[in-house]
């Protein structure tokens, strides 16, 4: 259930939706997931905890499809991921090819390539950072870009500061990301690799549309500053301010402090 009379002063941003849990977040995107599928747009996809009510609620969707419309949608599948790890591949449980192969791939029967990533084990990472942008480039750039958000504010991994004009590049992780991603690496943010290839901030606001996907009450703060405080480098989602087409569908523990007193 949507709760439409939300309390948020910010005249840029119309479209906020909250609703109740992470599950029914999940549900409210992966619909948008799949419509713009059917009209058979390139999606740009995120990893994480908050994607998984999302791509849980995608696989139910999309399962629920009858033939053959379900695999003519999957058939015209493509999606470039926002970032990997580097010196991680698809063999590795850790990567981010592993959580995309796991939660989507796989289960839906996607073709290989038809769900692509930077690949983390190339041996010259910025290389292939530019080779990455140029095939999503070649491809027409995205049309619906699903963003997390991190505790300190990055969307894919611009790392703050971050300028809005940042480029697809390979990044070093700080280490509050490191301890925020410690989890998938046995709790240990030594374990977690220290450096990234990431869409910058310029190939994310050139997407067509923006759906930021924000749930728990940990993220209330930052969510509130990147969306109630002027955009600026310290937080890189608050860039997202400036595009014209973004909605922002979050839970109620994380809209808790968007309400202005
Ligand atoms: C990760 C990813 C981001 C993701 C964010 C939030 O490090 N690079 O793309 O959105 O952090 O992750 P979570 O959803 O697990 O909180």
């Amino acid at each position: 259930m949507s709760i439409s009379a939300s309390p948020v002063s910010a005249p840029w941003l119309p479209q906020l939706r909250i609703e109740r849990d992470a599950e029914a977040v999940g549900v409210v995107v992966a619909e948008r997931l799949q419509r713009a599928l059917q009209r058979g747009a390139v999606l740009g996809l995120a990893t994480g905890r908050t994607m998984e009510p999302v791509y849980a609620a995608l696989r139910h969707c999309l399962g629920a499809l009858p033939e053959p419309q379900r695999s003519a949608l999957l058939a015209g599948w493509c999606s470039f991921n926002l970032d990997e790890y580097v010196g991680l591949g698809p063999q590795q449980r850790e990567s981010f090819a592993a959580f995309m192969d796991q939660q989507l791939a796989r289960p839906l029967g996607l073709e290989p390539g038809r769900l692509q990533l930077p690949d983390g084990l190339a041996p010259e990472p910025q290389q292939e950072a530019q080779r990455y942008a140029a095939a999503l480039l070649a491809a027409g750039g995205i049309q619906l870009q699903l963003l997390g958000l991190g505790s300190n504010g990055h969307v894919g991994f611009n790392e703050p500061p971050c300028s809005a004009a940042a480029p697809c590049r390979c990044v070093e992780l700080s280490p509050a990301t490191r301890r925020q991603n410690a989890a998938a690496f046995g709790g240990d943010p030594a374990a977690v690799p220290a450096r990234a290839i990431t869409l910058g901030m310029d190939e994310i606001l050139a997407a067509r549309q923006l759906l930021l996907v924000v749930t728990g009450a940990a993220k209330a703060q930052i969510l509130r500053r990147a969306l109630l405080e002027p955009p600026c480098p310290e937080v890189p989602a608050s860039w997202l301010q400036r595009h014209p087409h973004l909605e922002v569908v979050v839970d109620q523990a994380a809209a808790a402090l968007l309400a202005l007193s």
